[in-house]
């Protein structure tokens, strides 16, 4: 009989999202009258502007005509949207990525969680706690994690986000040899400083580790000082993999289009006293793995990066970024902790003094027909913390800070 890979059985039992979605579903079962507002997964709500509707439509009828229809596309991407992406998110800000450096697919969440097959079974991961659970659980899949105890992977280095460091990581004790960060940071919604960036990319060069890099929330950054990329930083091209996308730039969570940048000169050991390049690697591995976001799904991502399409997805960022000001603010007058909110879609709020994450999270569900996502659910040094997100229409942002209200 066939044998299970244990480490599947090593897993926690739900992924978390999955865990909050089966709690709901069963609280609207329960009262199906009550009408659920959720600020819990960062789902987007606002529809695809039209710029892409447009570029959706036109791709399709391509596909519909003899001359224009496509078939398997290049596993990296097709060169216009390579190409665009280059021109406009990297170019303005004098980061000099190449095309053949931009590897397309259908989410940064597939390729955080596949990067690591590049990296020997013995590789040391750290994470920042609290974290977002894709770079955990994909590592355990991998068996790298060890043991669970006490809340935490035996095998994992943490680096925790705390009030008391200014959620900004300290370089560990121990070194790892890939590195995990996330900013603007899913979950806490804070920012790292160009500096502190800076900090971490050095640190990565001196001890030759790899940065993993996910910037899903750039398009979120107000503040001018703050990189939008890693690659705005002196080294990063020697020691960084940056993973983009769509989802939350320009509503294609349910369309799907995302990138990563493998930097041809970013070169690791081989275990035999060479190096080899990432870049080469990570092809190698979509080509036999994968076979091509669809093209009528590129076409609509390359219309993001048209003048309409800037100006369309930057209304709606805006919108999500009034929504976030306005909780931030309702929050605030509360009297409860809260970071994150001003350069990211994400409200890091501290819990009650009597409860905990969970706890109070099944209180605003059952109590207030509210989802959050408790901080518990994203590591340890998330307890104490719920995440809400700004990700909901204009009017159940403002009904769901009626109810919270209510509640605090
Ligand atoms: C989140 O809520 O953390 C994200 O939406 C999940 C994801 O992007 O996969």
């Amino acid at each position: 009989m066939a044998t299970v890979n244990d480490n599947f059985l090593a897993l926690r039992s739900n992924y978390l999202f999955a865990e909050i979605a089966r709690k709901v579903a069963v609280f609207k079962e329960s009262d199906p009258d009550r009408r659920v507002i959720s600020l819990g997964i960062g789902d987007v709500t606002r529809p695809l502007v039209p710029a892409v509707t447009a570029a959706l439509r036109r791709a399709v009828e391509e596909m519909g005509e003899a001359a224009h229809f496509r078939g398997y596309g290049p596993e990296q991407g097709y060169a216009f949207l390579r190409e665009a992406v280059v021109e406009h998110d990297y170019r303005p800000r004098g980061v000099d990525v190449a095309p053949d450096e931009i590897f397309v697919s259908d989410g940064a969440k597939c390729d955080v969680g596949n990067f690591q097959e590049l990296f020997a079974k013995d590789s040391i991961v750290a994470v920042t706690d609290p974290v977002y659970p894709v770079y955990v659980d994909s590592n355990v899949m991998t068996g790298r994690a060890g043991t669970y105890s006490g809340g935490r992977w035996q095998r994992i280095v943490y680096l925790p986000c705390v009030r008391e460091n200014d959620f900004v990581p300290d370089f560990p004790g121990t070194r790892p040899d890939i590195i995990y960060l996330c900013y603007p940071n899913n979950p806490t919604g804070t920012v790292l400083s160009r500096s502190a960036l800076q900090g971490w990319v050095d640190y990565a060069g001196r001890e030759g580790c790899v940065i993993l890099y996910d910037s899903a929330y750039e398009a979120y950054i107000q503040d001018p000082g703050i990189p939008h990329s890693i690659y705005e930083l002196d080294g990063a091209a020697e020691v960084a993999v940056e993973f983009r996308s769509f989802s939350k730039t320009a509503g294609f969570t349910g369309l799907r289009c995302a990138y990563a940048v493998v930097p041809k000169g970013l070169r690791i050991d081989d275990g035999r006293g060479g190096k080899v390049g990432l870049n080469g690697l990570w092809n190698r591995r979509q080509c036999t793995k994968y076979n091509g976001c669809p093209y009528i799904v590129q076409r609509a991502a390359e219309a993001v990066y048209s003048a309409e399409g800037k100006r369309q997805t930057r209304e709606v960022i805006e919108g999500y970024l009034h929504n976030a000001a306005l909780l931030g603010d309702a929050v605030k007058k509360m009297g409860l902790e809260i970071y994150g909110g001003v350069n990211a879609p994400y409200i890091w709020v501290g819990v009650p003094k009597e409860t905990d994450s969970w706890s109070f999270f099944d209180r605003l569900l059952h109590s207030a027909a509210l989802v959050c996502t408790p901080g518990a659910g994203f590591g340890a040094s998330g307890e104490g913390y719920v995440r809400l997100t700004a990700f909901g229409t204009p009017e159940d942002t403002r009904e769901a800070i009626v109810r919270l209200q209510e509640q605090c």
